[in-house]
């Protein structure tokens, strides 16, 4: 498994996702358990929730299903109420409507102590005045554990993270990322069956984040725990999440694995908050089973999309082609769909590929993901030169809201 290279510019460009579609290497595949309905898909449900702070509505009418070892994510812009769900998970927070199941039993009837759950906050403030090791064992000493077995677990959950030779440390003694990994052990000490982590890498700059990315996916792999994660960075949840749920104004509008809303986003929402893409307005002018033809203002040519859709002729459509699918040529394409002319208008250099927008006759920018390799067949196109952007029709999908 890979992080995202460094990505200096367009951090939305996903390019992690390319070599691990459904991120996470080695963990369970969502499709891994026995089909139909058991427990285990169904290890966390949450029904018809709705969270109301007085005149706000934070959460409103959420149905999700976690299976057991997932790492889920829970993605979306601020404020879109990923917190407010977590907190409700965790029992912080009571429920408006609807109900919580945590391997089947309702979370309201278990008394706040029985709670399988642990929750590492979106500001993971270690006690600054204790220890490392004291910190990790502040919890189970709460829960009355002592002596050796106090010992043990907390010099196995510091082994965990790699930080059991800073177990006399004070935070501050500490990099951000090392004092990232102490709350995780923290957490994890506790042996929850469901671990709830609110924007765990928040503190941590790219490069550590990037690390600290895979590291965490193979700390949860070995211990096997079930895990809904919270972030608003879509390549953290595209390189670390089995599943995730992108959220808007307290609901969810797209569910699945990171391979496929990048590769079906279901709405513009979607389509733009998962990696960057290329949005074309138009109206459908012909619908067929197998495909579809779309008239747009922003090429000379119509669209066509290798998939049928169902709504009448005349139905507004945007068509999203994510810049990777789109080639950059220096003569005319010989098709009569799917290409438009213009001029390069913006640079990105990436390292192994570079961001070409072009600006269309029409005065649409539309920007090309082109590989070093490509590049070189074409001669590194540059500023103002004239050329063509073209893409198949398998590249394409048809959005309806
Ligand atoms: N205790 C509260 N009282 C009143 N409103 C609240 C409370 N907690 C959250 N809200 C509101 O609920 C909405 C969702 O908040 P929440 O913290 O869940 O967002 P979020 O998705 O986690 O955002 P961020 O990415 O910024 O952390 C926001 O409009 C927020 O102002
Ligand atoms: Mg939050």
């Amino acid at each position: 498994m890979q992080a995202g290279v460094g990505q200096a510019i367009m951090s939305e460009q996903s390019s992690a996702l390319k070599g691990t579609p459904n991120g996470s290497g080695g963990r369970r595949e969502p499709g891994g358990v026995a089909a139909g309905v058991s427990l285990d898909d169904n290890f966390v449900q949450i029904v018809d929730v709705v969270k109301k702070f007085g005149e706000t509505t934070a959460v409103r009418g959420v149905n999700l299903s976690v299976k057991k070892g997932e790492l889920f994510a829970l993605l979306g812009s601020s404020g879109c109420g990923k917190s407010t769900l977590l907190r409700m998970l965790a029992g912080l927070e009571s429920v408006t409507e609807g109900q919580i199941l945590i391997d089947g039993e309702d979370l309201a009837k278990m008394p706040p102590y029985t709670r399988p759950v642990n929750m590492m906050f979106q500001s993971y403030a270690l006690f600054p005045h204790m220890s490392v090791e004291s910190n990790v064992a502040f919890g189970l000493k709460q829960e009355g554990v002592r002596g050796g077995e106090l010992k043990e677990r907390v010099h196995k959950a510091l082994e965990l993270v790699q930080m059991a030779q800073y177990a006399k440390r004070k935070p501050h003694q500490l990099s951000g990322g090392q004092q990232q990994r102490v709350a995780l052990a923290r957490s994890l000490v506790k042996r929850p069956k469901l671990l709830l982590l609110d924007e765990p890498m928040s503190a941590l700059d790219k490069q550590i984040r990037q690390r600290t990315q895979i590291e965490l996916v193979n700390i949860l792999d070995q211990v096997g725990v079930t895990c809904i994660m919270v972030t608003h960075d879509q390549e953290e949840a595209m390189t670390m999440a089995n599943r995730l749920a992108v959220m808007s104004e307290g609901r969810i509008v797209q569910l699945g694995t990171p391979h496929e809303v990048y590769e079906y986003p279901n709405s513009r929402f979607s389509a733009g908050f998962i990696g960057s893409t290329n949005l074309f307005d138009g109206t459908v002018v012909e619908d067929e089973p197998d495909h579809v033809f779309v008239e747009t203002p922003d090429l000379p040519v119509r669209m066509y999309v290798n998939h049928g859709i169902t709504g009448p002729l005349g139905m507004p459509v945007t068509i999203s082609v994510r810049p990777e699918r789109i080639a950059l040529m220096r003569k005319p394409p010989e098709g009569a769909y799917n290409w438009g002319r213009g001029k390069v208008s913006n640079i990105a250099y990436m390292g192994g590929y570079t961001l070409y927008h072009v600006t269309l006759d029409s005065g649409k920018v539309v920007v090309a993901n082109v590989s070093s390799l490509a590049l070189g067949e074409i001669d590194s196109p540059t500023f103002d030169d004239e050329v063509y952007v073209r893409w198949s029709a398998s590249a394409g999908v048809v959005l309806t809201s």
